[in-house]
């Protein structure tokens, strides 16, 4: 019989019983459900609610079963419903009655919590140290090719020149900005919930900071309602999840187009490309693709989780229950994307040379040649409608900007001069030599401060 149906008349319909568990997945759970318990066991022991001999049977028996479970010897019993009860349950047939004494000034609602807020705090610290892998590959590979320029793009055409390297360190600062929102929403999920109760606190003269100080928590929750029934964390963890990806999905676009034969920027590593079933030339950026899509799936987490909460009154509801699946899989995704990109970013090959022919003929330089009028005097506007005549011109008469004459240039402003003929790649990158600018001098001092950055 269950440990919770003793006023029922019946047992749970078989359906009913098989629509409701969350052991399926929320043993998941067991390690934080393990080390709450403790902890709760602990503290019941040193204030006189249980006593010594109990908690220390308790606190064993405890052991075992995370033994048990972390060494595949255990079954679960879905008709036990959940992680907490499956534990509850074992324990009792390892130290017989005064295994409940252990649910003693506590609810599953404030222990779900409580389970739930460990393991995001846990995901949180791997997500951190993920990210920051992430970076420093990314900026190992910016600092090996700090001479290799590239088009930077607008519309998805050449614009203007950029260095890779200067590429590459955005992805880093979107990475950045990522991990600052993981750590600002830690502070929010470092609050322990235990000593909530059910909703309404516990009657018992419990000591909810000690137990906090043996979890890790920084503080503990000041509203018990708010406290079995907030599931903000897990929101938040799904929101910064969802942006991040956004960004790796950025990059992987990028990969896919740049590694294209059109592109040919860079060349994929054989381990981080699949080939195709039918297309013996192919070699396809699957990692890539896979991580665009996921992003999908991710956002989906955030959105189903925001739409179960919308409508709940307080405080606890089962439709909390369905916070796990989501957030499991969000923590997955994530760090498996995030843990297969450093790798992918270091193998990959990167084709300079392709990447100065796509800067040939010097179109990409329209821009510097509207500055070089603008700086001699003429408003920008009529320098850039000068310049917009010129290219037309180089255009039709199937020349580069680069290969046009002096005499050429003056059909189009008499405000061009011979050095107008030095005017090329390297010049237009050093003359771009603001904060934030991709001149090499800005560029290096970027990487510097990136090193420094991961550094701390
Ligand atoms: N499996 C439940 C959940 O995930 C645990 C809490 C159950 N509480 C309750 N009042 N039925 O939310």
């Amino acid at each position: 019989m269950s440990l919770i149906r003793g006023h029922f008349e019946k047992d749970a319909d078989k359906l009913a019983r098989e629509y409701s568990e969350s052991i399926s997945f929320d043993w998941r759970l067991y390690s934080y459900d393990i080390a709450g318990s403790q902890a709760h066991a602990r503290m019941l022991s040193r204030t006189g609610i249980i006593s010594n001999a109990e908690g220390e049977l308790i606190i064993k028996g405890l052991s075992q079963i995370k033994e048990e479970i972390t060494q595949c010897r255990s079954t679960f019993k879905p008709e036990l419903e959940d992680i907490h009860m499956n534990i509850e349950a074992r324990l009792g047939e390892i130290i017989g009655t005064a295994a409940g004494k252990l649910h003693t000034a506590r609810s599953r609602n404030d222990q779900v919590a409580l389970d739930m807020r460990l393991y995001t705090k846990d995901a949180i610290e791997k997500t951190l140290a993920a990210l920051r892998e992430l970076r420093a590959a990314l900026l190992d590979v910016a600092e090996a090719h700090r001479e290799v320029v590239l088009p930077g793009y607008t519309h998805l055409q050449p614009a203007q020149p950029v260095l890779l390297s200067h590429h590459l360190l955005a992805y880093f600062e979107m990475l950045g900005r990522d991990a600052a929102r993981f750590k600002d929403g830690l502070s929010r999920t470092d609050v322990m919930p235990l000593g909530s109760g059910a909703l309404a606190g516990v009657t018992y003269a419990i000591d909810r900071e000690s137990v906090a100080r043996e979890l890790g928590f920084a503080a503990v929750s000041r509203n018990s309602l708010d406290a079995v029934s907030d599931r903000d964390f897990v929101i938040e963890y799904e929101a910064a999840a969802a942006l991040t990806m956004m960004h790796l999905s950025r990059l992987s676009e990028e990969v896919v187009l740049w590694s294209s034969a059109e592109f040919g920027y860079i060349i994929l590593d054989d381990a981080y490309a699949t080939g195709s079933s039918i297309m013996p030339q192919k070699k396809n950026a699957d990692v890539a693709e896979l991580a665009r899509g996921k992003t999908g799936r991710v956002y989906g987490r955030l959105l189903a989780m925001l739409t179960t909460m919308k409508g709940l009154p307080l405080s606890y509801n089962r439709d909390l229950q369905e916070d796990k699946e989501g957030l499991f899989d969000a923590v997955d995704t994530l760090l498996k994307t995030l843990s297969v990109y450093p790798g992918l970013l270091r193998t990959m090959k990167v084709d300079r040379e392709k990447m100065a022919q796509a800067l040939e003929r010097g179109y990409i330089l329209a821009t510097d040649l509207a500055d070089y009028l603008a700086k001699k005097g003429l408003p920008f506007r009529e320098a850039h409608a000068a310049v917009g005549r010129l290219t037309a011109f180089a255009l039709k008469e199937h020349k580069g900007l680069l290969e046009l004459s002096l005499d050429e240039y003056h059909r189009f402003s008499p405000l061009f001069d011979a050095d107008v003929l030095q005017l090329n790649v390297a010049a237009a990158l050093s003359a771009r030599n603001v904060p934030g600018g991709t001149a090499p001098d800005q560029v290096n001092r970027a990487l510097t401060e990136a090193r420094q950055v991961l550094g701390e």
